[in-house]
């Protein structure tokens, strides 16, 4: 993986970041600053509890045997990353043995009801996932995947298909599991949401669809030791957050995410929750986005290259595709596109980056930020996902904001709740 400034338009003053960036690097790892409660992410792959992670490759082995779909339900950072890795790593249309459903990140009456009328036919296991274990959109869809489950298999059954992932100790899931003697896995109290997808919140899914979590979890111990040991000029996780904080102080206020694969969409959705939760504070902050191209510049394009001057990007590009196909020659050549005959379709893609790069950098003056990645597996998954969570830890931190909370999330809440009639 490797971190390429050499198109952001602006020479970034390394030795001005140089002292704040060492400060909260001593911050992070000696676990002060605001919301150090919640900096447990920050040395888990090294720390994890190594019995329960061997537990949930037992367990995942179990489910795979045993069902034909595994549902996982939760919300934010209880969803986002296992998801944006299952397509990352797996594409679409992958065939595997087991099918993961996502279900209780949204009140759609029309997603969850067909997701429910679909599972009726199959065979499946639930992964419920709730740190507080009150999160109302997974309440919901958890209430009605198990009276879906124990109608069709009756309650012993349903016992045995359901599992946990909460609070060791304290909430309302933690409390039903005790009381239905469901399997639990925990989500540590000192990591948040946004920030646990190498924890059980994302290992336990991952691993039912087969990806391989002790590579995964390798990365990630990768990417803490190349953070932890490189000079400043060298580290490109803590210049990535050096880079998007100068460029906010420089007047730019979007980051916007693009990818050239449709199956990194998802990957752009945990980056922006990641980024925007943790740094949109105080009137602060990169709005991020995300985009997929060559899909969005024939959308948004037009907007990144000639529209009003507020955003970079950041285009995290993979050079070799979990798929490829080559374009066949035709006799008649009615398109014109014999030129390209035998050429595989990943030469076009990059030549589109390539090209798009000139274009929106030299002509259109927007600063981009290159991440390129020979190509992607479990174990440079877990490196990306650690090296993004600590790149936002120093970004919030030289923003001057606490990352681990979200006060405005709650505003949202409080209202609904007033005008469901919730009793508090
Ligand atoms: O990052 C966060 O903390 C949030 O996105 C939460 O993950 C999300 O709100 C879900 O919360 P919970 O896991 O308590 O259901």
């Amino acid at each position: 993986m490797r971190l390429i400034l050499d198109h952001t338009l602006v020479n970034l003053p390394i030795d001005k970041y140089r002292e704040r960036v060492s400060l909260i690097n001593q911050m992070i790892n000696e676990k002060k600053g605001a919301g150090n409660d919640y900096l447990g992410w920050a040395d888990y792959p090294l720390t994890y509890d190594k019995d329960e992670f061997n537990e949930l490759i037992k367990t995942s082995k179990y489910i795979r045997e045993n069902f034909d779909t595994l549902v996982v339900c939760g919300i934010g950072g209880s969803y986002l990353g296992a998801r944006a890795a299952l397509e990352a790593l797996k594409g679409f249309y992958n065939k595997s043995d087991i099918e993961i459903i996502f279900i209780g990140q949204t009140f759609s009456p029309t997603y969850t009801k067909q997701v429910l009328s679909y599972l009726e036919k199959r065979n499946f296991a639930i992964n419920v996932i709730s740190k507080s274990g009150t999160t109302t959109e997974t309440a919901i869809a958890f209430r009605l995947l198990r009276q879906l489950l124990e109608n069709k298999v009756g309650k012993k059954k349903a016992k045995d298909s359901i599992f946990v992932t909460t609070d060791a100790k304290k909430g309302a899931l933690k409390e039903l599991s005790n009381k239905e003697g469901y399997k639990t896995f925990v989500l540590p109290s000192d990591v948040g949401g946004r920030f646990s997808v190498l924890t059980p919140v994302g290992l336990l899914p991952l691993s039912v669809a087969g990806v391989d979590i002790k590579s995964m979890m390798a990365g990630a111990l990768k990417a803490r030791e190349d953070i932890l040991k490189t000079s400043l000029e060298k580290n490109d996780c803590y210049l990535y957050a050096c880079m998007r904080d100068f460029l906010y102080r420089n007047n730019y206020s979007v980051e916007l995410y693009a990818f050239y694969e449709p199956h990194f969409a998802m990957l752009g959705e945990w980056l922006k929750q990641l980024y925007g939760e943790s740094e949109g504070k105080n009137k602060k902050g990169l709005f991020p986005g995300s985009v997929t191209f060559s899909t969005d510049l024939h959308s948004l394009g037009q907007f990144i290259q000639d529209g009003t001057p507020l955003l970079f990007e950041t285009v995290i590009y993979v050079n070799e595709p979990l798929a490829d196909i080559t374009i066949p020659s035709d006799d008649d050549n009615f398109d014109g596109l014999n030129y390209l005959s035998a050429k595989p379709l990943s030469f076009v893609n990059m030549q589109a980056f390539k090209g798009t790069l000139v274009a929106h950098v030299n002509e259109g003056k927007v600063p981009n930020i290159v991440i390129e990645i020979s190509h992607l597996d479990a174990f440079k998954m877990g490196y990306l996902f650690y090296f993004f969570m600590r790149s936002c830890a120093m970004s919030a931190y030289l923003l001057e904001v606490n990352p681990f909370n979200q006060p405005g999330v709650e505003v949202y809440k409080r209202n609904m709740f007033k005008l469901l009639g919730k009793k508090d």
